[in-house]
């Protein structure tokens, strides 16, 4: 089977990248993303490039080399299902806000919308791929809907999660370490359209690293991978209060066990905790899925990985406000960064909104700088919390009590402190004298990603905190 005609339903942080690599790398297949979100497909039309929805280093490149040519961004939704042979799903799966495993469950609906549009207007046989992250047997909830339409029409469904990296997207896409690919080898319909789709990654991708599995295995190693690794993460924060207590350094810890290949040395970076918008939502799901099996024991020991997360970002923040004298009120606390990670401009479950919602409890006022995070999106996650009940600050003392500066050196004047909330590269290249210069006396700088050389700040003056140091 011959694929000329991709359609991508979700043209968000996974969506846009995935489908604007393989566009560049399969020139003579049109690849079409829509999306019900009309703002973000006119930026991802915008013609500065500067602009598009998604910030990822070499993105634009791969843009504007295919867009206009193989990759088009559309709102017509219909159209573009209509005309693909294969359709993938990549809408968010956010955990559950209401009802039943409200905090836990992924939340389906808009999923199960995106089923419901191809199953009113295809026309003809499609190939529909779950690039979304879903809980393990979603696949039959997806064919239960395609296939009781009642139009003949016949559907095959794989499982292909996307195992990218925010900030290495591209990077990720172009060289991936493995793709996935769940369908229903057992049948020559199944086993056709899992070789359709392997042969439009094996255009770059070693046909070794091209694995073929069920579906459940498929969708279940996308949460495994994503517990695993954020694991590592709980696990090496875990001993990184171990070491504050008892003069231990975690990154030698980190480093000394990475030596052994059985570890390996990556994500072993202690920090202020994990965010972004997948491992939390999509542990908490698998932790959902157990109890619902009642694998109680196995629920347990994931949990602790989230619980261990929280832990780390409280912990950070109550160091602040015990080193500041035990109190934050009314003292100016510089963040630097307010991103997830860096290189991007994604701001979900950032460990940098709890840190302030905790130093907003204790009345800071807080000015933040971030290289690619807006004002409003900083204030729309800081309203999302008052909203959760997570922050209890009245939304309009929100522009007196957090500011965020276009400039570094204008959030760290007059600051009481300084907290690095996100590894920007740029951070470690700052006038840290000047800086100094500017705070109140004594300066504190507490770093939540132990990239600063500390020595140096310690010889200007500063008053200094690192994690597991
Ligand atoms: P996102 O929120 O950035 O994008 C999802 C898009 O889907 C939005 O633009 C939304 O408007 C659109 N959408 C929702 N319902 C729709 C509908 N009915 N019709 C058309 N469009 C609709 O989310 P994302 O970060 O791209 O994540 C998408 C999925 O991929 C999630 O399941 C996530 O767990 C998974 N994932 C994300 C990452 C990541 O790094 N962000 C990595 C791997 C997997
Ligand atoms: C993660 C996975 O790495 C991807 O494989 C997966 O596809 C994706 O989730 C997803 O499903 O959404 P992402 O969240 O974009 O990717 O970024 P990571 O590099 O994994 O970082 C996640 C968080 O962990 C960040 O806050 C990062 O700062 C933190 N982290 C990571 C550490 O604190 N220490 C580390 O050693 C590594």
């Amino acid at each position: 089977m011959i694929i000329n005609s991709i359609t991508c339903i979700g043209a968000g942080y996974v969506g846009g990248p995935t489908m604007a690599v393989i566009a560049r790398n399969c020139p003579d297949i049109k690849v079409t993303v829509v999306d019900v979100n009309e703002q973000r497909i006119a930026d991802w039309n915008d013609s500065n490039l500067d602009n598009l929805p998604v910030y990822e280093p070499g993105l634009k490149e791969v843009v504007a080399e295919a867009r206009g040519r193989n990759l088009f961004f559309s709102t017509d939704i219909d159209a573009a299902i209509s005309e693909a042979q294969m359709i993938f799903i990549s809408v968010n799966t956010p955990t559950k806000t209401y009802g039943t495993g409200k905090g836990m469950a992924a939340d389906l609906k808009f999923v199960e919308l995106v089923a419901r549009k191809i199953a009113e207007v295809a026309a003809s046989d499609k190939i529909v791929v779950e690039k979304s992250t879903l809980p393990v047997r979603t696949a039959q909830a997806i064919r239960s809907i395609l296939d009781n339409t009642g139009s003949g029409v016949k559907f095959q469904i794989l499982s292909n999660p996307e195992f990218l990296a925010e900030g290495t997207a591209v990077n990720d896409l172009q060289h991936a370490d493995r793709v996935l690919i769940g369908g229903d080898h057992h049948t020559a319909p199944g086993k056709e359209a899992m070789d359709a789709l392997a042969a439009i990654y094996g255009r770059w991708i070693p046909r070794e690293r091209i694995l073929l599995t069920n579906v459940w295995s498929s969708e279940l190693s996308k949460l495994t991978a994503n517990a695993f690794l954020a694991q590592r993460v709980s696990s090496i924060n875990a001993i990184s209060s171990l070491c504050e207590q008892t003069g231990a350094d975690v990154d030698e810890v980190a480093a000394a066990i990475g030596a052994d290949n059985r570890i390996g040395p990556r994500f072993l970076k202690a920090s202020v905790g994990f965010g972004g918008s997948c491992f939390q939502k999509d542990i908490l799901n698998l932790v959902y899925i157990c109890r619902s099996l009642n694998l109680h024991e196995v629920a347990e020991y994931w949990e602790q990985v989230v619980k261990m997360n929280d832990y780390q970002k409280q912990r950070f923040a109550r160091n602040i406000i015990s080193r500041l004298y035990n109190t934050v009120s009314g003292k100016k606390i510089a963040f630097l960064g307010w991103a997830f990670k860096k290189d991007t401009n994604d701001t979900r479950e950032t460990p940098a909104m709890y840190v302030a919602a905790a130093l907003l409890d204790d009345r800071a006022e807080i000015h933040i700088y971030d290289p690619k995070v807006s004002q409003e999106r900083i204030y729309g996650d800081l309203r999302n919390l008052i909203a959760q009940n997570q922050l209890t600050i009245d939304p309009a003392q929100l522009p007196d009590l957090v500011k965020v500066c276009k400039k570094p050196y204008d959030a760290c004047r007059n600051a009481h402190a300084i907290a690095v909330l996100t590894e920007w590269d740029e951070f470690k290249g700052y006038d840290w004298q000047q800086i100094y210069n500017d705070m109140f006396k004594p300066a504190f700088i507490f770093d939540g990603r132990n990239i600063l050389d500390i020595e140096v700040l310690k010889d200007i003056g500063f008053q200094t905190y690192q994690i597991g140091k």
